[in-house]
């Protein structure tokens, strides 16, 4: 039997491909998305994510959500992303399509529907999460997975407050009701996604090698490369794609380190900070399953399986 996964996302140009990824691995059932805010407006997230099932002809539920972050405004992402989050290419056009349910009443309500199986993978913000916990505070014990995409585990952040990470950075407090609420997360952090670059040039060979879906993601994601060959150098990263990757095929994860995570709320340079424990000397519950390395040639497979280079794994 597959197992059950609801991805929550802002997408989002490194979310489009950790979608692909999960859509096209034999083992899961992707019951629903549910939409946060964050890297764009929800309006152009939801919009790319019904743009995204139109590419591959799927038809699972899209539930909008959260449109601003929990307690204080937030800037977006716009400027890696482009301003639609889709490389401002109108790819093709979104259906009407969006499901009734908010985002955050969908996460408890499919956590009910496949109670002690249903995998939650974190894309973006943690607001619908955290909305979906004061919804359902027994949510950490209805669902299998918590994979999150998120934090910056040493302090190498990638936003203006330079220890922060964007989706924590985002909701800070969305964040702390979340890492708060689950005893057993696994967490890929922006410092693990730099680790996994991808040499640029050979990424961009594999996206000329074509196919519908590899010059779909080439379009959206002509934008992006540039700035990150201009900004990062000659690698590309994906951390959605690597969270999603660890929550695909979990045996990939070859280090990882438990360990206590808390998030940091105030401070002009440290609000949404994520401070580790790493000495264990705070006695704070370890609730945090650190990705520290995956498999090389398993990360490789997959994203090209995503990009639907080579068959399904
Ligand atoms: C995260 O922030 C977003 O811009 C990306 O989509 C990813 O989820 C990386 O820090
Ligand atoms: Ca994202």
């Amino acid at each position: 039997m597959k197992r059950p996964l609801l991805i929550d996302t802002d997408p989002g140009v490194d979310d489009a491909l950790a979608l692909l990824m999960a859509f096209a691995h034999p083992d899961v059932d992707v019951v629903a998305l549910t939409i946060a805010a964050g890297n764009v407006g929800l309006e152009h997230t939801t919009a790319n994510a019904l743009r995204l099932l139109e590419w591959i002809g799927c038809d699972v539920p899209v539930h909008a959500g959260a449109a601003r972050p929990l307690v204080r405004p937030a800037e977006d992402a716009a400027f890696v992303h482009g301003r639609n989050g889709f490389g401002d290419t109108g790819l093709s056009r979104s259906r009407d399509g969006v499901a009734a349910l908010h985002a955050a009443s969908a996460i408890c309500d499919y956590a009910q529907r496949h109670e002690g199986r249903l995998e939650l993978v974190m894309l973006g913000p943690l607001t619908n999460l955290a909305l979906a916990l004061h919804l359902d505070p027994a949510l950490p014990r209805r669902i299998a997975r918590l994979v999150v995409m998120g934090g910056a585990v040493t302090g190498r952040g990638n936003t203006s407050r330079l220890p922060v990470e964007f989706n924590i950075g985002f909701d800070p407090e969305a964040a702390h009701v979340a890492f708060e609420s689950f005893d057993r997360i696994e967490l890929v952090d922006w410092e693990a996604t730099l680790r996994h670059g991808l040499d640029l040039a050979e990424f961009e060979a594999w996206l000329a090698e074509g196919g519908k879906i590899a010059d779909a993601y080439r379009s959206i994601s002509v934008a992006t490369r540039r700035f990150m060959l201009e900004r990062r150098g000659d690698r590309w990263h994906a951390a959605d794609a690597l969270a999603m990757a660890v929550a695909l095929e979990p045996e990939g994860v070859v280090a990882s380190a438990g360990r206590a995570l808390r998030i940091c709320l105030d401070g002009e340079l440290t609000r949404g900070a994520t401070l580790v424990d790493w000495d264990r000397r705070g006695g704070h519950p370890e609730q945090c399953r650190i990705v520290l390395q995956y498999e090389e040639s398993r990360w490789r497979r997959l994203l090209r399986t995503a990009l639907r280079l080579d068959a399904k794994p």
